[in-house]
């Protein structure tokens, strides 16, 4: 029972803005392109592009402790490229992995990577391609953002899950006073409205995917997908879109939302939750730490054997292997 633990990167993360306010002050500043059929009119400009042999550089290592008590140790961007846990492959590609190869003595973390950008942001377009990812028994990977003062400007969960799961799960975290009320609109399953969170209780507002592909085996063995959020003023909504079913609009680097269909997770901005007033000034983050709050404590009721500390020290337990990597 080995858990995979590279991520790969395949294709940019990229981050668009859209303008919906024809020939306002800000159109000026941008090389505007007109999109067909744009949603509402509005056209999305290429605003930051993480890809190939610069991607880290947008990106810092964060080395600060797991808050939510993972048994890593994120390491730093030295440390990271020392010991090949970050790096980008000659075919473009972005590894972002786990260690797997020291055998740990009882007690202590495994080193890992978490990623966030320099940059930060309040709204956008987000399209970001996965070709692998990690999964098995004591892993919890994710792709999210999060702004500053936890819960206060809120986290936005994209790619999430842990140990054998075979669904990913979209997840909001907030302040106060925010609650999914149109769940029917999305096609994913809603599992919790209450977005809402604290330390004592953090599930947050979320959506569970079906089919066994958007997660863990099933997503690397169809060399995974693309997940794509826009969040505007109409709030926060999610598609993913397995390899062969990319829209081609995304392919040619003019994404057009309103011809995706009925996203799998949406958060609507209005009276039930003001999405603007609770989600500013995220950074996007890549991580994958082990056990902790979500993998740890429910390692046994998925299915993992002995408990996930022990599980953690051996490095035969995890493996790397970049079965996906695809010349693009
Ligand atoms: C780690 O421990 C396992 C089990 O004892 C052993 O088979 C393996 O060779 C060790 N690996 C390393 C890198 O020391
Ligand atoms: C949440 O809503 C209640 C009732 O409208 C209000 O009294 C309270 O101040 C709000 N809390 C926050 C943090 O906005
Ligand atoms: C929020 O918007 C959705 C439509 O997107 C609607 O179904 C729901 O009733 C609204 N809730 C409130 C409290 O306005």
């Amino acid at each position: 029972m080995h858990a995979l633990t590279a991520i790969l990167l395949a294709l940019p993360i990229t981050a668009l803005a859209g303008n919906p306010h024809e020939g306002s002050q800000r159109r000026k500043h941008w090389e505007t392109r007109n999109v067909a059929h744009a949603r509402r009119g509005v056209t999305y400009q290429l605003e930051d592009d993480y890809s190939g042999q610069n991607f880290f550089d947008g990106w810092t290592f964060d080395t600060e402790a797991d808050p939510t008590h993972g048994l890593v140790d994120f390491v730093s961007d030295t440390v990271a490229q020392v010991s090949q846990l970050a790096y980008v492959q000659s075919d473009n590609t972005v590894v972002v992995a786990v260690d797997d190869t020291t055998n740990l003595t009882a007690g202590a973390n495994r080193n890992s990577i978490r990623i966030t950008t320099k940059k930060t942001y309040n709204g956008g377009l987000f399209v970001a391609d996965f070709f692998a990812m990690p999964h098995g028994c004591g892993v919890w990977p994710a792709y999210w953002s999060v702004g500053p003062n936890w819960p206060e400007a809120g986290e936005i969960d994209i790619l999430e899950g842990v140990n054998l799961q075979t669904d990913n799960q979209i997840t909001l975290h907030s302040s106060p006073n925010c609650t999914i009320t149109n769940a029917d609109a999305a096609t994913g399953h809603l599992v919790n409205p209450t977005c809402t969170s604290s330390n004592g209780n953090n599930a947050g507002c979320a959506y569970a995917q079906s089919g066994g592909n958007s997660f863990g085996h099933g997503f690397n063995m169809m060399a995974g997908g693309v997940f794509a959020h826009l969040w505007d003023q109409t709030g926060i909504s999610v598609w993913f879109f397995p390899r062969t079913e990319i829209p081609q609009d995304i392919s040619s680097g003019n994404p057009d939302p309103s011809s995706w269909g009925a996203p799998v997770a949406l958060f609507p901005n209005n009276d039930s939750c003001d999405t603007s007033a609770h989600f500013h000034d995220h950074s996007l983050v890549i991580d994958t730490t082990l056990c902790g709050d979500w993998a740890g404590n429910s390692f046994g009721g998925d299915g993992c054997p002995g408990t996930c500390a022990d599980f953690i020290l051996n490095a035969n337990n995890f493996q790397r292997k970049p079965l996906f990597i695809i010349s693009i």
